[in-house]
């Protein structure tokens, strides 16, 4: 199963591939916009120290969404997006463990921005699925990085762990992105599903609930997209046709 992620240098991201990178790119763009008006121009903005509690919390979906998911698909296309204008395979490397440091950096950020809002709110912790999906995601995803680093950069395993290491680092390092993106998921609708109950009543087709759940459907759209940018579709690999 690991084989159907491309693991060697060759990234030409030609055809298909590289149609989908670009595509993953503009929803990458258009998910940041979204959730960024969403917080500022109907939610009221962002703060990590305010006597308005819910702008501490609006930093949470903002963070969450633009490390964990935007940043994150930017890190793993990166092979591919440099590929196409020719980085050495070093540097492709170090862009690709820089932007997943920069994504972890964020989505910490993010997740100690709604422990903040809990405390200061008096909100309980850890009581939906969301939650805990969510503690789970930015473990694996802080363990993964500190695994790869020391297979594939320092201080590096054998050149042979290397090759038989890479395909399952792709395979899980792909699991964990869907993770994020399908805790996002849960994490709009538990939002949304607030804001509709009493006291606020939100309009339920009104324009900030539209939006909220297209900016969902955008990056449920991204992470098809990265994943379909990077599988490396084998033909050979099926024998009962
Ligand atoms: C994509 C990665 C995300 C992760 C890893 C994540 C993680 C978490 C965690 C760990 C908590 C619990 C905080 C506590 O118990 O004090 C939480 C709370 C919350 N998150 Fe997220 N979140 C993510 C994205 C989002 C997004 C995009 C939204 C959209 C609005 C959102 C909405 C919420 C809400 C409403 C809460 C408070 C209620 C609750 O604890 O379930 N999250 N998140
Ligand atoms: C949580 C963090 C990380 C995630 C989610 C992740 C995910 C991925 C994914 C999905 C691929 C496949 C990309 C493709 O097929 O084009 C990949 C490739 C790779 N990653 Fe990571 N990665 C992470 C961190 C790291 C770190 C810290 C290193 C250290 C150098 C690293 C080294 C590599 C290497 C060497 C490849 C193979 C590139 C090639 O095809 O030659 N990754 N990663």
């Amino acid at each position: 199963m690991a084989q159907l992620i491309k693991g060697g240098g060759g990234h030409g991201g030609g055809g298909g591939g590289g149609f989908m990178v670009l595509v993953a790119h503009v929803l990458a763009v258009a998910a940041t916009a979204m959730v960024v008006v969403w917080c500022v121009h109907f939610r009221g903005g962002l703060a990590l120290r305010s006597h308005n509690k819910q702008l501490i919390f609006n930093t949470h979906p903002v963070l969450m969404l633009i490390g964990l998911v935007v940043v994150a698909a930017e890190a793993i296309l990166s092979y591919r997006s440099l590929s196409m204008i020719s980085s050495s395979r070093d540097a492709r490397k170090k862009t690709h463990l820089a932007l997943h440091a920069v994504a972890l950096a964020l989505g910490g950020l993010g997740i100690y921005a709604v422990f903040k809002y809990h405390a200061e709110a008096d909100i309980p912790n850890l009581y939906s699925l969301h939650s805990w999906i969510g503690i789970v995601t930015i473990s694996l995803y802080a363990l993964h990085w500190i695994v790869a680093f020391l297979t594939f950069f320092f201080p590096g395993a054998s050149h042979n762990t290397r090759r038989s290491a890479v395909p399952w680092h792709a395979l899980l390092g792909l699991l964990v992105f869907a993770l994020a993106v399908g805790n996002a998921q849960l994490g709009f609708l538990e939002k949304l599903t607030f804001l509709q109950a009493p006291p606020l009543r939100l309009s339920r087709y009104g324009p900030e609930a539209l939006l909220v759940n297209f900016t969902a459907l955008v990056v449920l759209l991204l992470g098809v997209a990265v994943v379909l940018a990077t599988a490396n579709v084998d033909s050979t690999k099926y024998t009962a046709m």
